[in-house]
């Protein structure tokens, strides 16, 4: 619809600054070297050093790079191996409402049945009840997303503590989707599941370069977790995509090495980006959850009259000259989805004020 009308896309989250020079002249460089061939499916060894000191030097985390880390085409090939891999059919897998849309696809392909636990407005906390209560003798794996999209909630230790007391508790295995997990805000922290007591051997923790790094068309991903678990993810990897990305993974390692301030200043950045989208919204008629996290912000629009948020969304592009996201998608509980829409503040700061000057000078009623 963006390209059809010609309005600016704040729905899809991917960033319009390429991430940093330097990582770009490390692939440019392999193209040219030769490094054009099959990397080694696990991924090449020099990238697999550098997510092992990642995770030693953000989370203390030791982890092998040998033997505890795969290399694959995006988080979405490593949540799909995942779940293909520990969920057999019939299997349920508890997971985070809103969910990413891949989520639902992949639980479906593994045959499995996903029983989640919804993230409510305001504040999108995690109710550690209802996810207890969502754990049944047929529960396989507890699927989480922290950064969360698109509610931008991050998970507080407390929470985290709550989840890890149910997967002990259960034998659960946890994948944790953590893509997010350097676009924080207001100081908060991000705390991967697999650091507290007795989670790492039961956790499969999941990043990738698309967000940390703005390279989202690359995809570079990676799991690390226990020997055991990540063969296993292996075993259903191998047959997905076997390898990918060989030219990609040297400037991936090396932006890990030699890129923290990248990411660093893209946060700092994009929280300057979401005040600024979030006080345009502030001024409509619409509740807006401002987000702890991620690029993205949730606003629910029922007052202005639509019978849900996509005969909004359909209507905001010749209304406002924006294209924004019903995250209806994400919900299977349409009672609290329904008149929800998503917006991405990962774009230039003329961008996103032209969006809000859009949005504040349309009449947005039905
Ligand atoms: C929660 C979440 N997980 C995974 C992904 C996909 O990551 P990748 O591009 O590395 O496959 C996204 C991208 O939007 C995401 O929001």
């Amino acid at each position: 619809m963006a390209v059809r009308t010609g309005a600016l896309n704040l729905g899809q989250g991917f960033p319009d600054v390429d991430g940093p020079a330097s990582a770009i002249e490390v692939a440019v460089e392999a193209l040219r070297g030769g490094q054009n061939q099959y990397a080694p499916g696990i991924g090449v060894p020099q990238l697999r050093r550098a997510i092992a000191a990642h995770q030693a030097r953000h989370y203390e985390l030791e982890v092998a790079p040998d033997t505890e880390v795969t290399v694959t085409a995006g988080a979405t090939e490593a949540i799909a191996a995942a779940v293909l891999a520990l969920v057999n059919p019939g299997d349920e897998v508890v997971v985070l409402e809103p969910f990413y849309d891949s989520y639902v696809a992949t639980i479906e392909m593994a045959g499995g049945v996903r029983k989640p636990v919804t993230l409510r407005a305001p504040d999108f906390r995690l109710d550690l009840d209802e996810l207890r209560a969502a754990v049944t003798d047929r529960t396989a794996v507890l699927l989480l997303n922290s950064p969360h999209n698109p509610t931008g909630a991050v998970l507080t230790r407390e929470e985290l503590e709550g989840v890890a007391a149910v997967a002990r508790e259960h034998d659960l295995v946890v994948v944790t989707d953590e893509v997010y997990e350097h676009l924080l805000f207001d100081d908060r922290e991000h705390v991967p599941l697999a650091t507290l007591p007795g989670m790492w051997e039961r956790t499969v923790s999941i990043s990738s370069a698309g967000k940390t790094f703005s390279f989202t068309g690359w995809k570079v991903g990676w799991v690390t977790g226990p020997r055991d678990l990540v063969l296993t993810v292996m075993a259903a990897k191998q047959w997905l995509t076997f390898t990918n990305a060989a030219p990609l993974q040297p400037a991936v390692a090396h932006a890990l090495d030699a890129e923290q301030g990248f990411y660093e200043s893209l946060a700092k950045e994009l929280q300057v980006k979401r005040d600024l989208l979030c006080a345009g919204l502030a001024t409509l008629d619409m509740d807006v959850y401002v987000p702890e996290a991620t690029y993205f912000v949730t606003t629910d629009v029922r007052r202005y009259g639509y019978a849900d948020a996509m005969e909004f969304c359909l209507a905001l592009p010749e209304k406002a000259g924006v294209v924004a996201i019903p995250a209806q998608a994400f919900y299977d509980d349409q009672d609290e989805g329904r008149h929800k829409v998503r917006g991405a503040f990962c774009k230039e700061a003329p961008v996103i004020e032209e969006g809000a000057r859009g949005l504040t000078t349309a009449d947005l009623h039905q």
